[in-house]
């Protein structure tokens, strides 16, 4: 169905692809994996005419192409989830899933048709309720990234490209993800699966191909390989495959922040205390309050009843600006709408909150001198710190949202799904980062989906329900004791 011939692509006088080799066949899921930066976005945006290969070729279905854009390529029946949402915020759902090919009577856009089309797609994959006439931008991330699929199969697409498709979702969301990957392969479309989840690959995967900086490493069957073997092709080495150690109880310090009877729009009764030196799991159903909890922390959207203490004293939290005063810092799940400035500097995104505060980072040369050292012991690859953040790629975007924080030396630290899209490299060096944090005297906060990951780095672990905290478990609890809470089962 697809075949890739040396195709090759340089940004600015930079090789970011070279030679590649690819093939896809119908009904077919083909993976792609590598580290951040290994070129896997860049690859895909060219079969799917977003970007043109300065060489090799690209053959679909018997015919060597040139898209001249998307929208060609779309045309043609090669569909493609991008790894950052691209859906019109203000547009409706059933707007942005016939974006550019509305269904038109008597020379107008039929809405109705529209309408009852959309539904009927959401509803042939499996999605659940939604709501095709309000703006996406009211939907949560996992129902924006349903809508991607159906814009993406409106067009009858005959290959499928996803770009991170799981990275935004929790886990009953990947089980349907999941589900429509095997419906539509069963279906003979082709998949392209680009994912750093190497577990799903496993799942999901006929073949898998392993990029590393630009070049095609290997092409596997999924049966015919191992994790251990893969991670060798993509990084170069062994991985421990270990979480750094757990905090004594010796290093655990004072309680730093409290709060009580926190309360908002979507939080209830929280009650909450974060010590010096450990890292508090917060695991809980997609929607069940974990993000809001952080958001209310971080003053985005504040408690409006209860109270927050740091340091024994009350404070009041309503604004960013007041919790990084504060010292509290805030890694977003919702890296594109609320981590990044995509048309700014590396440095400048780096810099962002440090000079939100000011104080001592308000001195350019010696705050650009120690960020660069950060970015570097972060290791942001990246062309130069003065390149664009939009054209790093996704992984290496998060690495430079790192380092802004760091750079302050935050006392409270709340990540929110911090290693989501990163590679298995780097997810083990931002898991020391996490663990050093807590050595040094933070209170971490830590959201994460990926309940190895969870149960791997908490100390303990507060689980939400319902915008409640549900439960509290200790360090050794098991997923399932995770799952029992977040679902309210009775154990
Ligand atoms: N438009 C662009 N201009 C300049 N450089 C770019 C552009 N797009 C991508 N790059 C560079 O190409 C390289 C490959 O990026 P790409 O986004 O393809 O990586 P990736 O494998 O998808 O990584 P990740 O796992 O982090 O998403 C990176 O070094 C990136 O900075
Ligand atoms: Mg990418």
């Amino acid at each position: 169905m697809l075949a890739l011939r040396a195709v090759g692509k340089s940004f600015l006088g930079v090789r970011v692809l070279d030679g590649v080799d690819l093939d896809v066949a119908p009904g077919e899921v083909h993976a792609v994996v590598g580290e951040n930066g290994a070129g896997k976005s860049t690859l895909m945006k060219i079969i799917s005419g977003g970007y043109a290969p300065d060489e090799g070729s690209v053959v679909f279905a018997g015919e060597t192409r040139t898209f001249r854009g998307p929208r060609e390529a779309r045309r043609a029946g090669i569909g493609i989830i991008h790894q950052e949402f691209t859906l019109l915020p203000d547009r409706t759902v059933a707007e942005n899933v016939y974006l550019g090919h509305e269904p038109v009577r008597r020379g107008l856009v039929d809405r109705r048709e529209m309408l009852a089309r959309t539904s009927a797609l959401l509803a042939s994959m499996g999605a659940g309720p939604m709501p095709v006439d309000a703006p996406v931008g009211r939907l949560g991330i996992a129902q924006r990234q349903v809508v991607e699929i159906a814009k993406a199969l409106a067009l009858d697409a005959r290959l499928l490209i996803m770009d991170e498709p799981t990275a935004a979702l929790a886990d009953h969301e990947v089980e349907l993800l999941y589900a429509l990957v095997r419906r539509l392969r069963d279906q003979g479309i082709g998949l392209l699966y680009v994912s750093h989840r190497l577990a799903e690959v496993f799942d999901l995967s006929e073949r898998i191909t392993v990029l590393k900086d630009g070049r095609r490493v290997t092409t596997v069957r999924t049966a015919q390989t191992t994790t251990d073997e893969l991670v060798r092709h993509m990084v170069g080495r062994d991985l421990s495959g270990y979480y750094p150690g757990r905090a004594a109880p010796a290093d655990v310090g004072p309680v730093l922040l409290t709060v009580r009877g926190g309360g908002n729009r979507k939080l209830h009764d929280v009650d909450l205390r974060l010590r010096a030196g450990e890292v508090v799991g917060v695991g809980g159903l997609q929607g069940s309050g974990r993000s809001a909890l952080a958001r209310a922390l971080f003053g985005v959207a504040p408690f409006t009843t209860g109270q927050v203490d740091l340091d024994g004293k009350p404070v009041r939290v309503v604004s960013p600006r007041a919790a990084m005063r504060a010292g509290i810092a805030y890694v977003s799940e919702d890296r594109k709408g609320e981590g990044i400035v995509a048309r700014q500097s590396v440095l400048d995104n780096a810099l962002l909150a440090g000079r939100a505060i000011g104080g001592s980072w308000s001195g350019r040369s010696a705050r650009t001198a120690r960020m660069r050292d950060l970015l570097g012991a972060v290791d942001v690859r990246s062309a130069g710190v003065d390149q664009e953040i939009r054209f790093l790629s996704g992984g290496n975007q998060q690495k430079v949202v790192l380092a802004r924080w760091l750079a302050l030396g935050p006392r409270v630290m709340l990540f929110d799904e911090p290693t989501r899209g990163i590679d298995v490299g780097a997810t083990s060096a931002i898991h020391d980062v996490v663990r050093r944090l807590a050595r040094d005297g933070a209170a971490v906060l830590m959201i994460s989906s990926d309940l190895p990951e969870l149960l791997g780095m908490s100390d303990r672990i507060v689980v939400m329900r319902e915008g409640r905290i549900a439960g509290e478990l200790p360090a050794g609890a098991s997923e399932a004791d995770v799952v029992a809470l977040a679902v309210g089962a009775v154990t």
